[in-house]
């Protein structure tokens, strides 16, 4: 397998202008303020963190749902920001994304045969029994019968409209997934075994999968590497075994401490962070995390940290960055 990276963000950030009502001025949201990572094709990278830490944001920008606000964006080794339209025609076709939800992404007056053919009807000049004859090969691929052609998206359970999702998202042939919360929605039977089915086309089809989710119970089988978001910025980056056996922002820390699956061999305390997640409209100064943090001293509050190497990670922490001047961790 080449380790070609397919996927590289450098300080991609998007800002929305909200609106505060008739008598005051729109303020600047940072839904994502600033990430840079890299995936490689047959690698996944699971971005965690809590709702409306921005990461259903950054799938937009790398699905090219949205163009970011600044930063670069290269996706199978074209910068997309600034691209020209052809560029960008050509480029959306390689990264697809798979949704929490697929009911809502599929017409429930439209068989899934038909469904699966759409792609290939809006983007390709293929006539239209090789069109059906790759729609039947897809289904084979993500284990739905044949005769499930003629269905509708109704007469499927949870698990079989999320495979057919994953073979529409395949149906152009792309070098990247974006997996927003993908199993979310499953019972945890038929959670495994979508997340076996996205490991087996994974290895099949060398593909770069950027997968979102807030379980870490779910990322630790899947990931390579993890990425830790709070409040639209990155605060911790690294590899799954560093970030599961490791972990070094209190952030990091306690989202672990809350997954009872996600550790088994070492038990670890509870940490209950204090407060609820503050509004990203007026984040907190100096480290977003300080008024929560177990860890927060004197240059919390006024100074942002920044992303800087630690051990073999990313860490944006002053307590982690300057072990000297800081208080130690329980
Ligand atoms: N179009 C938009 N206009 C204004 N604000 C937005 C827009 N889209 C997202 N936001 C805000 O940006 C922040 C990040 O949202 P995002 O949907 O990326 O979070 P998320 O991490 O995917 O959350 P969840 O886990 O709930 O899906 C939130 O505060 C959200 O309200
Ligand atoms: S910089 Fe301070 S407040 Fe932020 S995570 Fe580190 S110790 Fe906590
Ligand atoms: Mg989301």
């Amino acid at each position: 397998m080449s380790a070609e990276p397919v996927l590289i963000a450098r300080d991609l950030a998007r800002y929305y202008e909200v609106s505060r009502g008739a008598f005051r001025d729109a303020a600047t949201l940072k839904a994502l303020d600033g990430a840079s990572f890299t995936v490689e094709r047959g690698k996944t990278l699971a971005v965690v963190g809590e709702s409306g830490c921005g990461k259903s944001t950054l799938a937009r920008l790398v699905t090219m749902i949205e163009t970011p606000t600044s930063g670069s964006l290269q996706i199978s080794g074209n910068e997309t920001v600034g691209a020209s339209a052809e560029i960008m025609r050509q480029l959306r076709p390689k990264v697809q994304i798979v949704f929490q939800n697929p009911y809502g992404s599929l017409n429930p007056r439209q068989k899934i045969g038909h469904a699966l053919e759409e792609p290939l009807l809006v983007n390709t000049n293929l006539p239209a029994p090789e069109r059906t004859e790759r729609a039947r090969a897809m289904m084979a691929n993500v284990g739905l019968r044949p005769e499930y052609y003629d269905r509708y998206p109704h007469m499927f359970s949870g698990g079989q409209r999320q495979r057919i999702a994953i073979a529409r998202a395949l149906m152009l042939d792309p070098d990247i997934l974006v997996l927003d919360e993908p199993v979310s929605a499953l019972d945890v039977s038929i959670q495994a075994q979508v997340l076996n089915l996205l490991a087996d086309i994974q290895e099949r089809l060398n593909l770069a999968y950027l997968f979102i989710s807030h379980d870490l119970s779910v990322v630790r089988h899947i990931a390579n590497d993890v990425m830790v978001m709070y409040l639209g910025r990155v605060v911790e980056y690294g590899t799954r075994d560093d970030i599961f056996r490791n972990p070094q922002h209190p952030y990091t820390r306690a989202l672990l401490s809350a997954t009872p699956m996600a550790d088994p061999e070492r038990k670890r305390e509870r940490i209950v962070l204090k407060g609820e997640l503050p509004s990203p409209l007026n984040p907190p100064s100096g480290c977003p995390f300080n008024p929560r943090c177990p860890l927060a001293f004197e240059p919390c509050p006024i100074l942002r940290p920044a992303l800087l190497a630690h051990e073999r990670s990313l860490v944006a922490c002053h307590a982690v960055n300057k072990p000297a001047a800081a208080p130690q961790a329980a």
